[in-house]
């Protein structure tokens, strides 16, 4: 079976023959690869700052990113049947008894850092032709979805970053005006940092969710990405048209900022303008580099006197990936161009290497495996 895989030790990125998965426990499923998409993540592996492959193995087969159909069942598999697709998760508990977190199926807070990931650390991943994987860590996806779920893994760094903000944000009783018992960002301004996928998907998230939502990314408009996010009336705008120290001229008072650039300097100098009582999510993952200079006098002081959260995340949850089902159908049915475009195109597998080596193109190229 073909496989794209990285092999640490010889420092090379190929498409190698993997041995052809088998069920090996009762509430496993085996599942035909569709879609593999394709992240800064992978890339990053390819230039093997990190990446282990599992015990025993030289190589890591890639991709955390996946749409599949379940070809086999183990018996006692009670919720999916052969032909349903699915979207795997990525990350596996800790085997530490005295985990609390992996403990309750809550292993993005792993508390050990032991954790394994699909086609990141530890255990390999999913662009390869099939690949088995538990029932509990596969989400059911309508067939209606089939085309845009690949970006749903993605979508649940959003969906996890605005239930953390929301949980924070419980300390203001007074902005919890919750409809049909969600809360709800009617009245509030949200920014966004970046307009990568992970920038446009939570655009598409805080704008379902009723904020007043900005784009602040670095192209100037038009370029296909402020194209999409102005097609579902997000505001975009370009750092290298409006300085940072002028957006709350623009946005207003800024009540939650979601950063998708990994750009640290860039981010520091937002939280600058994060408004009174505002809550800033980070998700982003710098480049390593050296020490990167701060105004730490101006921030902390914001921080106090405007009363302000700033919170990190990653990974996501099974309730994320549930929450991204139901806001992938409510993209699909609200803003359909919008959603089908954030998938630039799709590849054959021989294209793997280009696109993970290559200089970064479009928004996310999706391996395809039919
Ligand atoms: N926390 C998690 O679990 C998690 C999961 C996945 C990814 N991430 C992180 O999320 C971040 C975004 O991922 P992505 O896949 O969306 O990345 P991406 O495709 O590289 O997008 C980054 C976006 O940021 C913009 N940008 C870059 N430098 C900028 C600057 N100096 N000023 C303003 N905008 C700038 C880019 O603008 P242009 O369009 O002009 O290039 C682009 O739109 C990455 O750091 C990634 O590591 C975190
Ligand atoms: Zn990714
Ligand atoms: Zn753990």
């Amino acid at each position: 079976m073909k496989a794209v895989g990285v092999t640490p030790n010889q420092k090379t990125i190929s498409i190698l023959e993997h041995p052809a998965p088998e069920l090996e426990a009762d509430d496993q499923v085996r599942i035909r690869t569709i879609d593999v998409g394709i992240c800064g993540t992978d890339r990053e592996i390819c230039t093997f700052v990190y990446g282990d492959p599992p015990a025993g193995s030289e190589y890591l087969v890639l991709g955390h990113e996946a749409l599949g159909q379940i070809v086999e069942l183990g018996s006692e598999v009670e919720n999916l049947k052969v032909g349903d697709l699915v979207v795997p998760s990525v990350r596996r508990p800790c085997t530490d008894h005295h985990c609390v977190p992996c403990q309750n199926d809550l292993q993005d807070f792993c508390s050990t850092g032991s954790y394994i990931e699909r086609g990141i650390k530890e255990c390999h991943g999913f662009m390869t032709e099939s690949f088995v994987e538990r029932e509990r860590f596969l989400t059911y996806v309508p067939p209606e979805l089939r085309d845009v779920a690949v970006l749903m893994e993605p979508l649940t760094i959003a969906e996890k970053g605005l239930t953390q903000a929301w949980a924070v944000q419980k300390r203001l009783p007074w902005i919890r005006h919750e409809e049909n018992g969600k809360p709800t960002g009617k009245g509030l301004n949200a920014l966004v940092l970046g307009a990568g996928p992970i920038g446009i998907l939570g655009a598409m998230k805080m704008k379902a969710a009723g904020f007043n939502t900005y784009v602040y990314s670095r192209s100037k408009a038009p370029n296909p990405k402020s194209e999409i996010v102005e097609s579902i009336g997000v505001n975009y705008i370009s750092s290298l048209e409006v300085p940072v120290q002028e957006l709350p001229n623009i946005v207003g008072s800024i009540d939650l900022v979601y950063e998708g650039i990994g750009v640290s300097g860039v981010a520091f100098s937002v939280l600058s303008v994060l408004g009174l009582n505002g809550v800033y999510i980070y998700t982003g993952i710098p480049a390593p580099g050296g020490p990167m200079p701060i105004d730490a006098n101006n921030l902390m002081r914001n921080i106090v006197l405007k009363n302000q959260a700033i919170v990190g995340t990653v990974n996501a949850d099974e309730a994320s990936f549930k929450a991204a089902i139901k806001d992938l159908a409510y993209f699909k049915k609200h803003w359909p161009e919008a959603i089908e475009a954030v998938i630039s195109k799709r590849y054959a597998l021989d294209s793997c290497r280009e696109l993970l080596l290559d200089r970064a193109t479009g928004i996310k190229n999706v391996i395809s495996f039919e």
